[in-house]
């Protein structure tokens, strides 16, 4: 995972380095560092922890208008400050900055050893350092390109890297030359005047400059004070697209709240409100997209949708496949991205792939995406990035538009995704045989969602004092059925996650078939049970665990005397259709694992060795 910036301007490095780093500390968290050219030598300031402790080591920042840094989430060695970044090449003469996977550094690493380089770090990064300083001494300078020799010694070490890449480099003999490149990794450079800029994301880079290029696979960017250059690895000058982006919108603020996490919670009724704005039609009793890029012929054409993704993106492709199969009548198969990579799985003619990603980032995502589109499929993103590696690989799709999700855990794009999915249902429903009538009842609940998620968010300070009732347990059951299980998996993976308590999701009825064994007067079982089709079976197995001495906390939407005598705990949810129970039933288990992970002191946004985008698979 991890995140990189770089800069080269006329300004000092050291502002927007570290404050880009901030940005991208979603990334990875256990070390950072930062390199800045001060045009005789490259200062390194490295640290273990967050950005602000590499801020503290740094004090006052060294002076340069050269720099980079690297925001880490340790893969090869531990979080220490020897495998912190940026890394060494050679004697010094090249620093770099690695976001990836190197696959084969250990065979590139005793390669390097056996021609006399010493490692510093355990990392696999610090191979293309000193690889890129092999690359120099192999490369006469040529007095009429002065950069040349440089981007021909980062083309000579990229070229025997097997796995992921997205890089920055300086050198000590030139001070004004930054050279980025990316494989797999992304990496976007911003555009500004007399100034230049790269990062892993648009975010660092929002507010310094209104345009940007992203960045494709293969592609290395020279950038000095004067100007930059992309070229393809393997060929010459690429002409690029400079795109618009847009101001930074200041929504990356905790906006008075504790934590991102419970902003982000509290803003779904807006969240879920931008996913639908634009996308329903009453005249037609349907939704509409704008970016799916397939004729209505194809899209009456499909016979079969895989859904997939990682994570809670994955649970909400559950949720994707009972709305699909229920309302469009089109078989849905549901795939762990990592599985799905390489499973290799028939799939027929006329299916289409959803890739369900918030970050638009998830490496195993988007490799399912590649290898099923390398087959002849169609792809298609659910993201929440704009303009993010899985938005630019799938051939189309659908934005959240949830604005961007800082917390670890992810809350709003999970509300988001099943709420684009039920648009998605509705819209190829409406394709086949939904009535014009149905079409617009869906229609109709959609709009009055935001409102129930609204009414969902007041039992807060409820669910805070059952909180820290159940705050020290250490096993917690989330049991729930249909459109429901899903919501157990997400309740206990947001448990889990930031309070690092053990929790699992299961089948309400399933639990008779083993989880069962688990419960005891000290492990509490929350049963997902808004009224519906499978209410009062759910009923049957609260009484089970009941029987058995587990606590139980009922999440319900009507009152009735049977739930309040066999529950410890009842919280109350408006009351809406089944296919939208997930969203708002999930609004207080997000709160529960919320309270649970403060009251125990744990670092709600950034739990331990997780990242917000998962960049390596
Ligand atoms: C859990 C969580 C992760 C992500 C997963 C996929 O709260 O956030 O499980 O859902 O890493 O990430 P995206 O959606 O960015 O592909």
């Amino acid at each position: 995972m991890c995140g990189i910036v770089g800069y080269v301007g006329a300004d000092q490095a050291a502002e927007f380095l570290v404050d880009g780093l901030r940005r991208l500390e979603y990334r990875g968290y256990d070390s950072a560092g930062v390199a800045i050219h001060g045009g005789g030598d490259i200062a390194i300031t490295r640290s273990v922890g967050r950005i602000q402790a590499l801020a503290d080591r740094m004090g006052t920042p060294p002076e340069g208008t050269l720099g980079l840094g690297h925001t880490r989430w340790a893969t090869h060695g531990p979080a220490t400050e020897e495998n912190a970044h940026p890394h060494i090449g050679g004697d010094g003469e090249v620093v770099l900055a690695h976001n990836g996977v190197i696959e084969n550094f250990q065979v590139l690493k005793d390669e390097l050893i056996a021609k006399g380089y010493q490692f510093k770090s355990a990392t696999d990064s610090e191979v293309i350092a000193h690889l890129v300083a092999e690359g120099l001494k192999g490369t006469p300078a040529d007095p009429t390109q002065p950069n040349m020799r440089y981007v021909t010694a980062v083309k000579w070490a990229i070229a025997q890297l097997r796995g992921t890449y997205g890089l920055a480099v300086a050198f000590r003999e030139k001070p004004g030359l930054l050279i980025a490149a990316r494989f797999g990794s992304p990496l976007v450079l911003g555009v500004g005047r007399g100034e230049y800029f790269v990062a892993s994301d648009a975010s660092p880079i929002a507010g310094r400059t209104d345009r940007i290029v992203y960045l494709a696979d293969h592609q290395i960017a020279v950038l000095t004070a004067d100007g930059f250059t992309v070229l393809h690895r393997d060929s010459g000058k690429v002409r690029v697209n400079i795109q618009p982006l847009a101001e930074d919108t200041g929504e990356v603020s905790m906006n008075g709240y504790d934590h991102y996490m419970l902003k982000e919670i509290h803003e779904q009724p807006d969240s879920l409100r931008n996913a639908m704005r634009g996308r329903l039609n009453d005249e037609d009793a349907t939704a509409v997209f704008g970016g799916l890029n397939l004729t209505p012929q194809q899209l009456r054409g499909v016979e079969r949708i895989i859904l997939t993704g990682c994570g809670t993106s994955w649970h909400s492709a559950l949720v994707g496949e009972y709305m699909i199969e229920e309302f469009a009548r089109i078989p849905v198969c549901v795939e762990y991205a990592s599985e799905l990579r390489y499973r290799n799985p028939p799939i027929e003619n006329n299916t289409l792939v959803f890739g369900i990603t918030q970050s638009g980032e998830t490496a195993d995502t988007l490799a399912a995406l590649n290898e099923t589109k390398r087959k002849g499929h169609r792809t298609l993103a659910i993201c929440n990035v704009v303009g993010s590696s899985i938005a630019q690989a799938a051939d189309g799709g659908v934005y959240l538009h949830a604005g961007p999700e800082i917390g670890v855990a992810s809350t709003k794009a999970y509300s988001s995704q099943c709420c684009v999915l039920a648009m998605l249902s509705l819209y190829f429903g409406r394709m086949r045989h939904m009535s014009f009538e149905s079409g617009g009842r869906i229609i109709e609940e959609l709009r009055r969602l935001p409102a129930a998620v609204e009414q969902a968010l007041t039992c807060d300070s409820e669910i805070r004092r059952i909180a820290s009732k159940y705050a020290e347990a250490s096993n917690f059951l989330y049991l729930g059925r249909r459109y429901n299980f899903p919501t157990a998996l997400e309740g206990a993976l947001k448990l889990k996650e930031i309070s690092y308590i053990h929790a699992e999701g299961y089948p309400a009825a399933e639990m008779k078939h083993g989880p069962i064994a688990l419960v005891d007067k000290h492990t509490p079982s929350v049963f997902i049970m808004p009224r519906g089709t499978t209410y009062d079976k759910v009923m049957s197995n609260m009484e089970e665990v009941k029987a058995r001495g587990g606590p139980v906390i009922a999440v319900a939407s009507h009152e009735e005397a049977q739930i309040r005598r066999i529950a410890d705990e009842v919280i109350m949810i408006p009351e809406v259709p089944e296919f939208l129970q997930p969203i708002v039933s999930a609004v207080p288990l997000q709160l529960l694992s919320y309270h649970i992970a403060v009251l125990r002191g744990c670092d709600v946004d950034k739990p331990r060795n997780l990242a917000k985008s998962v960049t390596v698979e």
